[in-house]
């Protein structure tokens, strides 16, 4: 094993080192296709336990384990698991630790996966645990900058949208945080600001945060634009969403001025924050990001198992 964490419960567990290894075997595993590679997990088990919706994270760890040559489990809502009828989490994470040999779960409530892999005998993925965490997005984020950037250090990165509830944005700076002199240029609603703790350990960790409102200011400056869904589902109500839901909207003419090196990303699903027309912009990366995660998830299942290519 490559990597120093035996579960991926939060992006703050992760060591540069541990980013460098994945990313090697993600980069590997994208650009062979090798039938080797479809052998290398035949036997193992990954329960796929979702809670909560999902389309990528789901069918991305899915595919993944089926490329690898393994097979999979799943669970597609909570109403058909044994917690509706009151068990708990950690007596769910020890029972699958006897069915299978890797758990990915995602889950609405925050540090349920944490729960989950409290007596678990098998390494545990956090797909997403409420508005807290979901590391392996964060991985792919990191990968897919690097790809298009061929740096990490020195961006100027605007993240864009709900900085209090995305736990892929929770996730990703904790990673980017590692790289020298940043400048991140927050861009949110009063409403969804990034938490000041958050905003001020960034500052510490050397890196330049400005905080402001105006995305079409902004854009001409960025090396990466990082677009977010606002989580309806972290909204005490529908007037509080829809109050806010519509205020950020990345439009074709927007970028008139952006660099032509700028990279547009989203963890996606994306609602209404980028309007179509701006898919087959040049900077557009938000489908190659989904595409990159199952190579991640690969780099992921196979570190995490300690399987040799
Ligand atoms: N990025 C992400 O987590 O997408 P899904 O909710 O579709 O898994």
């Amino acid at each position: 094993m490559n990597i120093s964490f035996r579960h991926l419960l939060s992006a703050d567990q992760v060591t540069q080192e541990d980013i460098q290894a994945i990313c090697k075997k993600a980069s590997f595993f994208h650009h062979n296709t090798s039938s080797s590679i479809f052998d290398l997990a035949r036997g193992k088990i990954l329960a796929s336990l979702f809670f909560e919706p999902s389309t990528r994270t789901r069918f991305a760890f899915e595919a993944a384990m089926q490329k690898l040559g393994g097979n999979i489990i799943t669970l597609e809502s909570g109403a058909s698991s044994s917690t509706k009828k009151g068990e708990t989490l950690s007596d769910t994470g020890r029972i699958m630790s006897g069915y299978c040999d890797i758990a990915v779960i995602r889950h609405p409530q925050k540090n349920s996966a944490t729960e989950f892999a409290k007596h678990a005998t098998i390494p545990v993925i956090n797909a997403g645990d409420g508005s807290n965490q979901h590391p392996s997005q964060s991985l792919l984020d990191i990968y897919t900058i690097n790809h298009f950037h061929h740096r990490l250090d020195e961006l100027s990165i605007g993240i864009i949208g709900d900085l209090k509830f995305s736990r892929t944005v929770k996730s990703l700076v904790q990673l980017l945080a590692f790289y020298k002199r940043h400048t991140f240029y927050l861009i949110s609603h009063p409403s969804l600001k990034m938490n000041t703790e958050t905003v001020a350990w960034l500052k510490k960790c050397g890196h330049q945060v400005i905080e402001t409102k105006s995305l079409q200011d902004t854009l001409p400056l960025l090396d990466i634009a990082y677009m977010t869904r606002v989580q309806e589902e972290r909204f005490d109500t529908k007037e509080s969403y829809d109050a806010v839901k519509n205020h950020y909207r990345l439009e074709r003419a927007h970028l008139t001025h952006a660099k032509p090196t700028l990279t547009i990303l989203h963890p996606l699903p994306r609602i209404a924050e980028i309007a179509e027309d701006v898919d087959t912009h040049t900077s557009a990366k938000y489908f190659d990001q989904a595409q990159f995660g199952l190579y991640i998830r690969m780099a992921l299942i196979s570190e995490m198992l300690g399987l040799e290519i």
